[in-house]
């Protein structure tokens, strides 16, 4: 089966030699553009936390139309998931990727010059179809041009990217924050969403979409500069045969029935709802409130977000090393494990804890687990997801999961405040510690390890699990 390190092999004479260098270079290149998509959901989901602390202001906001700008994303996103993941399986990966830049151009463009809230709204809704469209799809592109040896590698440039947009939407918060631009602090992510429109219309399609859709020649061609010629031919058959035109469309009904799917989905669609349910964006998104009810100075939240955005950062880098060697599984089983292990100190420093030690304990057991988060269940759930399903249905199948992802993250970040409130801060981290147990059982019990694998192996892995 195809290799990475073969990737230098010579071409045949029909074909122009492509050295290893530059086969190496298109790959990065192509998803490179692709990730603009995965920097601008983070971009987008994170600037809004310092934007709306000005735009409360300028537009006189209720704690509700607050909460309206803010989760508005998040609705929008679970809606346009599976709508994308339906155009990609139909009109390719790259037509919708370069559609997303646009998308993604439109709506910051509309939220730096909104003259209202409704307009304000309106570019929420538009950024959360970009959101949605570019984490169903962009996994997929990246696993699909990616050789097996490395897919792991590549696909979980999607999540360094995501956490790089987190990061650096607090940053330019932060330095707009001085003069209060709100303005500017949506309008700087337009360079980003060009770029990505742009990179995207010169970047190649998936070999796999073109090999399932009749296009085997076309798909090859793409191979050719990622490939040595002897492996071309191996890659392609990989892909499975192309779907029969009137079979294209399956609803998800379908894809439920289909034995060989269904297994698949369990896991796609489990992940999916325990990456969130497991309480990432409690800290994502409300770190200032939860630090200053360990009796730190809220006016440092900015700084707090930052700090946090760098551990994620930095820890999903090291995710990127571990998962082609270590494997996807080890890593998921430790991500749960130190997560569980994380809130227990979490939900003492709230109900046992006071003072200094209450706040080190908060501030401590909060950096273990956005550590174990980003090894693990932050980066591996979106590659799973983007490699455990048959090529003709793949897009269609893992938009589902990303759907299930922004409903559950939406129910997480709409209801983390009122049962704080209602059963104490505390409590709650253990609520989610229970999570984090069942999200450990469900990976012992539901998840294979799909490293190095091809579709194929990666097919018959599943069935053996379940
Ligand atoms: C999750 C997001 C989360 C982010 C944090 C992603 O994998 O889907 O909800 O905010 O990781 O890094």
């Amino acid at each position: 089966m195809a290799q990475y390190h073969a990737i230098g092999g010579t071409a045949t004479a029909t074909h122009k030699p492509v050295s290893a260098e530059h086969k190496k270079r298109s790959l990065f290149t192509w998803a490179f553009f692709a990730t603009l998509g995965s920097f601008l959901f983070g971009y987008d989901t994170g600037v809004v936390s310092g934007a709306i602390l000005f735009v409360r202001q300028d537009f006189h906001l209720n704690a509700f139309m607050q909460g309206a700008v803010v989760s508005v994303l998040l609705l929008s996103a679970a809606a346009t998931a599976p709508f994308a993941g339906d155009v990609a399986d139909r009109f390719g990966r790259r037509q919708t990727l370069v559609a997303t830049g646009v998308i993604f151009t439109i709506g910051l463009l509309m939220a730096a010059l909104a003259p209202d809230v409704w307009v304000l709204l309106l570019a929420r809704l538009i950024l959360g179809a970009g959101v949605g469209a570019a984490s169903a799809i962009v996994p997929v592109y990246l696993s699909e041009i990616s050789p097996a040896k490395i897919r792991g590698l590549l696909t979980s440039c999607h999540q360094l990217m995501v956490t790089i947009g987190l990061l650096v939407s607090y940053i330019v918060d932060l330095a707009f924050s001085g003069s209060g631009n709100w303005r500017m602090m949506f309008g700087v992510g337009v360079i980003a969403s060009v770029a990505m429109a742009l990179g995207m219309a010169g970047s190649a399609e998936s070999p796999a979409w073109l090999a399932t859709h009749g296009r085997v020649e076309d798909a090859k061609n793409v191979l050719r500069k990622l490939y040595p010629e002897s492996e071309v031919d191996g890659v392609v058959k990989s892909f499975g045969k192309a779907a029969p035109k009137s079979e294209k469309r399956k609803s998800y009904k379908d894809l439920w029935k289909s034995p060989v799917i269904r297994p698949a989905l369990v896991i796609g669609v489990g992940l999916a709802a325990l990456q969130q349910l497991s309480g990432i964006n409690t800290i994502m998104y409300y770190a200032p409130t939860i630090m200053e009810k360990t009796g730190l100075n809220a006016s440092n939240s900015l700084w707090y977000s930052i700090i946090i955005g760098v551990v994620n950062l930095l820890m999903t880098l090291v995710a990127l090393k571990l998962t082609d060697t270590l494997g996807r599984r080890p890593l998921l089983i430790a991500s749960a494990s130190l997560m569980l292990i994380a809130t227990i100190p979490l939900g003492l420093a709230f109900t046992a804890l006071h003072g200094t030690t209450s706040s080190i304990a908060a501030l401590c057991s909060i950096a273990v687990y956005i550590m174990a988060f980003a090894i693990g269940l932050g980066p591996i759930f979106w590659t799973l997801n983007s490699e455990i399903y048959p090529p003709e249905v793949r897009a269609e199948a893992a938009s589902l999961g990303t759907m299930v992802n922004w409903l559950a993250n939406f129910l997480v970040s709409q209801t983390f405040l009122p049962m704080s409130n209602g059963i104490g801060q505390g409590e709650t981290f253990w609520v989610f510690g229970a999570l984090c147990l069942v999200t450990l059982i469900f990976i012992l019990k539901k998840v294979p390890e799909t490293k190095g694998k091809t579709y194929p192996e990666i097919e018959k892995a599943i069935q053996q699990h379940a």
